[in-house]
């Protein structure tokens, strides 16, 4: 056994600033350097978050998914979302008041109830996709966003098409892009989130979202078909607390606010980068294009897991300790955040032999993804209640996109990854050129011969 010291983990002696810098503007090479100079478990020293210590090894990452609720705080570690979130918020809550905000949100999310959303998801993509310039340079993750936008706003908010959708839409967009804009993003870290709250710009920024959410969850539960509509708000709206009383529109507008906030722009980003993978793949995009014709999803299922595994949307979750733990060979203080490295683990070479960087989805056909080494959305008691959600949206919208039109890539070198908030996506926007490939689809046909 490793003796255990009282030590922090080695890594990086640069000033604490220059190694935010490092670890803001280039996050894969800065995280790489440092296991490859310190092994598997390192300290890095972040502005505004104290240290952390990050964690690649598979059997570290297991202690800290499967560790004390009450000593392994993930909410706490969130803080800086509460301006946006609200403080009702699941991703910001710990230990009783998390479990019973996720013990709510848990069923409407189970991954059998989501093929019903495939039809919706289905329908936004091919709509979207109907809407692309042919032969023409056009820039994907913007148009990823507006179908997981809009597949959020009617699976999850149960909106139908119409002014009321339209006005949701347009008020989230704008407060959403405000919200993660640079100068917002450094105003966050720079006074902290409690601060930030406070500001009445950022009130006010929210407001009109805020209105138009409470708007819809009033008509929606006056509706007298809530009991038979399956889109999540309505679900939750039917959904009790312990004691039986049901969720407060406080709590309800949170919440939609956390689904919107932690699901559009991952699942977006995962999209863009599964395009961006699969332009430079030829053979496997065309693989993916036969299944996907001949109605299958096995291959798009080790797509999807592969995009996630090899350009994952973010790269650490985080735990703050509550008491001091044993881990690694190292007694880590009370108040220092542990960081499963989602980053690191999926380019460990002694998991994903023999070519780590390789994109090559047929890994995931030859074996599954491991619990503590596939880690895109995180884990244990805190793992990502959209992961099945999201799995299913790349797979609709990744096979839509591949039966519709033929894509190549603007330029033959790989997009670099950049940060965009807490999210790492393609360096160009995931730049393709698209073009129609199938004769119109027959829905299009019978709207021409009218
Ligand atoms: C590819 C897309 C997505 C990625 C990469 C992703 C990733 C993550 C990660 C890393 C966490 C933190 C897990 C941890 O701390 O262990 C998380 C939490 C969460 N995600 Fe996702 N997510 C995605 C899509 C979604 C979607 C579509 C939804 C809902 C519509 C969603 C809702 C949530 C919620 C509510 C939590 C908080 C869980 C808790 O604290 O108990 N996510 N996600």
């Amino acid at each position: 056994m490793t003796p255990v010291t009282q030590q922090l983990p080695p890594g990086p002696r640069m000033p604490r600033l220059v190694q935010t810098i490092g670890w803001i503007t280039r996050t894969g090479p800065f995280l790489e350097r440092c296991h490859a100079r310190y092994g598997d478990v390192f300290s890095v020293r972040i502005a505004q978050e104290g240290t952390w210590v990050m964690l690649a090894d598979p059997e570290h990452v297991r202690q800290v998914f499967t560790g004390d609720p009450k000593v392994f705080h993930a909410g706490e570690a969130n803080a800086i979302l509460r301006p946006v979130l609200g403080d009702n918020s699941v991703l910001l809550l710990d230990e009783q008041p998390h479990l019973a905000q996720r013990k709510l949100l848990l069923p409407p999310f189970h991954g059998e109830r989501m093929q019903r959303y495939v039809d919706v998801m289905r329908e936004v993509a091919e709509r979207e996709i109907d809407g692309w310039p042919q032969g023409e340079p056009l820039e994907l993750w913007p148009r990823m966003q507006a179908v997981t936008l809009e597949v959020i706003m009617r699976a999850v908010f149960g909106m139908q098409e119409g002014e009321r959708l339209d006005r949701l839409r347009e008020a989230l967009r704008t407060s959403l892009d405000w919200a993660t804009a640079p100068t917002q993003m450094a105003a966050l870290a720079l006074l902290g989130p409690e601060r930030v709250s406070r500001l009445r710009i950022f009130r006010e920024q929210f407001t009109g979202v805020d209105e138009l959410i409470y708007d819809e969850i009033r008509a929606r539960r006056a509706e007298e078909d809530l009991g038979e509509r399956d889109d999540i708000m309505s679900l939750l709206l039917q959904a009790r607390h312990e004691d039986g009383s049901p969720m407060s529109d406080e709590e309800l507008r949170d919440e939609l606010m956390t689904l919107l906030t932690a699901g559009h722009e991952t699942t977006a980003t995962a999209l863009a980068w599964g395009i961006e993978r699969l332009v430079r793949h030829p053979d496997k995009l065309e693989r993916l294009r036969e299944e996907a014709e001949a109605g299958g999803d096995e291959y798009v299922d080790a797509v999807a897991k592969e995009t996630l595994r090899l350009r994952p949307v973010i790269p650490i979750v985080v735990r703050r300790l509550t008491e001091p733990v044993e881990i690694g060979g190292y007694t880590i203080p009370a108040g220092v955040k542990l960081a499963p490295c989602i980053y690191l683990m999926h380019r460990h070479a002694s998991v994903y032999d023999p070519d780590p960087t390789a994109f090559r989805p047929e890994r995931f056909l030859e074996q599954p993804a491991g619990t503590y080494t596939w880690i895109p959305f995180g884990g244990g008691i805190r793992r990502c209640i959209g992961a099945s959600f999201a799995v299913v949206e790349m797979k609709t919208v990744l096979s839509a996109i591949a039966r519709s039109v033929d894509l190549r890539a603007v330029q033959p070198e790989s997009e670099h990854v950049v940060r965009r908030a807490i999210t790492l996506t393609p360096s160009r926007g995931a730049q393709v050129v698209a073009q129609r490939r199938v004769p119109a689809r027959p829905r299009d046909e019978q709207a021409v011969a009218a």
